[in-house]
């Protein structure tokens, strides 16, 4: 776009407003007020010149929040190019900003039983039926493929399909008053789930009733005894609401993974998704195309619903597409079936084995426990949980 005279520059504060979407996942919180906007300025009309220091120059989050603050700001009307610099803290920034994040993990009322360290990914959509149960179903099963720890949780409190999914049933049991997850081993990893579908008929009748949806999935996760997970993953039911805005305040490091379908249309929806999350502060992971070109066995590929909404969607939302996924039958039946194709040894297996690996790899990796914040947020963790709150040391 060429600039034009009438192009509003951003201000300082539209900027900073816009920087207040950027959460640091591990610490929890934007990086406005954490403090790591160490300059911002704009040199010339459409040049936005930010300036941010890392807790720790090393961490593997930095790549991450780079394309966010890019992101963000370059979406600013005007905005023709983000000079962006990272530094480091020294010794002294990085315990005044922990000191602010711990304040932060106290003043969230709630505390849930998920670590620190567990990367929690929630799967969404704007619109129902572009396959997020199945999607995130495939998906922790690929995870534990790897060997990794995943906690699945279904936060479709009324259409629950997590567990004809995974063709699993059950009661959950309470252990010192902390429900337990349903465990299954997914060699050489582990799943734990839980879902409205494994609570007896009496109790799901009193999480249903008024309407208490969020409470459902806020005893899900702080009544719950999850144990250490790598990953835990959430399948939102569809639309946009409530549950969406209820993580970001229970669980605010949690990530948006956005699935959608090839039409543009559906791209139109996911946008808005997108742009939900972003005002309830959720981070978007990623987007991943469901229900994309299908190659038949005699080698013909049909785009049934069109082609590249995935890839577009990604770039109008600054994050990046994790992979795509083919329709097929197989995935259906499979699911009917109780066993995931992800199970399996076949192309589909292989497909969320791929999607799987960028997730672990490159889009959503594990924060080493070396090195970066992740372990000392841990020790956090233990000091705001045998602190008495309100008396600040
Ligand atoms: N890649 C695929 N190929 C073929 N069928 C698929 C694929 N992905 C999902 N499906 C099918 O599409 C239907 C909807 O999928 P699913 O229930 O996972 O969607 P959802 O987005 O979770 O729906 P809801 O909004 O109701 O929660 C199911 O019948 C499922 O088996
Ligand atoms: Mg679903």
């Amino acid at each position: 776009m060429a600039p034009e005279t009438s192009d509003p520059v951003p201000t300082r504060d539209q900027v900073l407003e816009a920087l207040r979407s950027v959460i640091d996942p591990e610490l929890g919180d934007n990086v406005v007020d954490l403090g790591m906007v160490r300059g911002v300025e704009v040199p010339a009309p459409g040049v936005v010149r930010v300036e941010i220091a890392l807790t720790i120059a090393g961490c593997p989050l930095r790549a991450q929040l780079d394309r966010d603050v890019r992101a963000r700001v370059s979406a600013l009307p005007g905005v023709q190019a983000v000079e962006l610099a990272m530094g480091e803290m020294d010794a002294e920034a990085r315990a005044e900003v922990m000191s602010r994040a711990r304040w932060k993990a106290r003043e969230r009322a709630p505390v849930t039983g998920i670590a620190p360290s567990t990367r929690i990914l929630a799967v969404g959509s704007g619109k129902g039926g572009v396959g997020k149960s199945s999607v995130t179903v495939n998906l922790a099963v690929a995870l534990a493929r790897r060997g990794l720890t995943v906690g699945l949780l279904d936060a479709d409190i009324w259409g629950f399909s997590v567990p004809r999914l995974l063709g699993m049933d059950g009661a959950v049991e309470a252990r010192r008053g902390k429900m337990i997850p349903l465990v299954r081993a997914v060699e050489p990893g582990t799943l734990k789930v839980l879902s409205m579908g494994f609570l007896a008929d009496e109790d799901r009748a009193i999480m249903w009733r008024g309407l208490v949806l969020n409470r459902a999935v806020q005893q899900f996760l702080e009544d719950a005894d999850w144990g250490q997970l790598d990953y835990l993953l959430i399948d939102l039911p569809p639309g946009t609401g409530d549950i969406q805005m209820g993580l970001a305040r229970m669980l605010p490091r949690t990530e948006l993974l956005i699935v959608t379908t090839p039409p543009v249309a559906a791209q139109k929806v996911a946008a808005r998704a997108a742009d939900m999350a972003r005002r309830g502060y959720l981070r978007v992971a990623g987007v991943i195309e469901n229900m994309s070109a299908f190659t038949c066995e005699h080698g013909t590929t049909y785009q049934l619903f069109g082609a590249g909404g995935g890839a577009r969607l990604a770039e109008e939302i600054g994050a990046p597409l994790v992979g795509t996924i083919p329709i097929h039958p197989q995935v259906s039946e499979a699911g009917d079936a109780g066993v995931p194709v992800a199970m399996g040894d076949g192309p589909l297996a292989g497909v969320f084995a791929e999607l799987a690996r960028v997730l672990a790899e490159e889009v959503a990796p594990l924060v080493e426990a070396s090195g970066c914040t992740a372990r000392l947020l841990d020790q956090l963790a233990e000091v705001v949980a045998t602190e008495p709150v309100g008396t600040e040391g």
